[in-house]
C-alpha cells in the first residue's frame, strides 16, 4: 500500500537542515511547493537554507533547533504552526559519527551518537505525529544509510548500530502509520558530498576498514530522490544501485558475504 503525498502547499519541517542532505531535500521540499521550515542547530545555516528558498520563490522560515531538546522541536513545530499552519511533512535528518578503533571509543560517544541520531526520533514522533495522525495524512521521512543496511565500516561502531535501529525503527512505524494515512520513507545514501566530517568525533589511533566500494553522489541529487519518494510515497531510498546489489548478495549468501569483507579488511586497527 502506497499513499502518495502532494507536496504543493504542504508545510514541511526538516532537521538539520542547514546543510548537506536536509538542505538539498528542504529545496527539493520548496520546489514543489512546501512551506518548509529549516531546523538546525546552527542559527546562521539554517537561515541560509531559508533564505535560498525565499530567493527562489519559495516560502521558508528558519529555527534554531537541537535534536537532543525536546523543548526545541516543539518550538519548530509551534513556530510552522504559526507561520504557515499544521505540520504535514516531518524529515528527522541529523545524524552524527563518532570513529574510532572499537576497544577506544568511550561508552560516552555511544551515548551521544545513539541520543542524537536515534532517541531524536522519539523527541520527533512525540511532537510531531500527534497531528498527522489527526489530520490522517502527512509524510514521515526518516535519513538513516547504508550503514543501517550494511556493515559500512569497523570504524564507527555507534553510528552503524544506529542506523541499524533506524531502519528497524522506520519499516515498524511504517506499519502503524500506513493503516492511518502516513507515509514514511527511509533514505539509506551511501557516500554523499555533504559538511558531514564536520560531525565526527575521533577515539585512538587512525584504522583503516575496506568500506563497500560505492559511488559518492552530490546532495541535490539525494534530495530530489527524497522529494519524489515523499510524492509517490515510496518506503526505502537509496543513493546508488549498488546499495541493493550489496543487500541482495548478503541476503543470497550471509555466510560468503560476511567471509568476503573480512577477507578485505587487511590491518584492522590500522597497523
Ligand atoms: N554524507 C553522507 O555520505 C551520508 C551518507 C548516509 C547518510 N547520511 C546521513 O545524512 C544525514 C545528514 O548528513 P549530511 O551528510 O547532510 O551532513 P551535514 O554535516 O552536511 O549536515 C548536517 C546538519 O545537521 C546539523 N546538526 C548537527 N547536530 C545537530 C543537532 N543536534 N540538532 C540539529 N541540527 C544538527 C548541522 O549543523 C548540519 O547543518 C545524517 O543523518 C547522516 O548520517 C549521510
Amino acid at each position: 500500500m502506497t499513499i502518495p503525498f502532494q507536496l504543493d502547499g504542504a508545510v514541511a519541517v526538516v532537521t538539520g537542515g542547514g546543510s548537506g542532505i536536509g538542505r538539498a531535500s528542504a529545496m527539493a521540499f520548496a520546489r514543489r511547493g512546501a512551506r518548509v521550515v529549516v531546523g538546525d542547530i546552527d542559527r546562521e545555516r539554517a537561515q541560509a537554507t531559508a533564505a535560498a528558498i525565499v530567493e527562489t520563490g519559495g516560502e521558508a522560515l528558519a529555527v534554531r533547533a537541537d535534536v537532543a531538546r525536546e523543548e526545541d522541536l516543539v518550538a519548530v513545530r509551534d513556530q510552522a504552526v504559526a507561520q504557515f499552519g499544521p505540520v504535514a511533512v516531518v524529515m528527522s535528518n541529523v545524524g552524527v559519527l563518532a570513529m574510532g578503533p572499537p576497544e577506544s571509543l568511550p561508552v560516552e560517544a555511544w551515548q551521544r551518537v545513539l541520543d542524537l541520531n536515534v532517541v531524536s526520533l522519539a523527541r520527533a514522533n512525540r511532537v510531531f505525529l500527534p497531528a498527522l495522525l489527526d489530520a490522517g495524512r502527512g509524510h514521515v521521512v526518516i535519513t538513516a544509510s547504508a550503514s543501517g543496511l550494511l556493515a559500512y565500516g569497523f570504524d564507527r561502531l555507534p553510528y552503524v548500530a544506529s542506523k541499524h535501529a533506524l531502519v528497524g525503527v522506520a519499516e515498524s512505524l511504517a506499519l502503524y502509520l500506513g493503516p492511518q494515512g502516513v507515509g514514511v520513507t527511509c533514505l539509506c545514501p551511501s557516500g554523499v558530498a555533504t559538511n558531514i566530517v564536520e560531525q565526527i568525533s575521533f577515539h585512538g589511533p587512525a584504522s583503516t576498514p575496506r568500506a563497500p566500494d560505492h559511488p559518492i553522489v552530490d546532495a541535490d541529487t539525494v534530495g530530489e530522490l527524497v522529494a519524489d519518494a515523499v510524492t509517490a510515497g515510496r518506503f526505502l531510498v537509496v543513493s546508488v544501485p549498488e546499495v541493493l546489489e550489496e543487500v541482495a548478495e548478503r541476503a543470497a549468501d550471509p555466510e560468503a558475504y560476511v567471509q568476503r569483507r573480512i577477507a578485505e579488511q587487511s590491518h584492522p586497527g590500522g597497523g
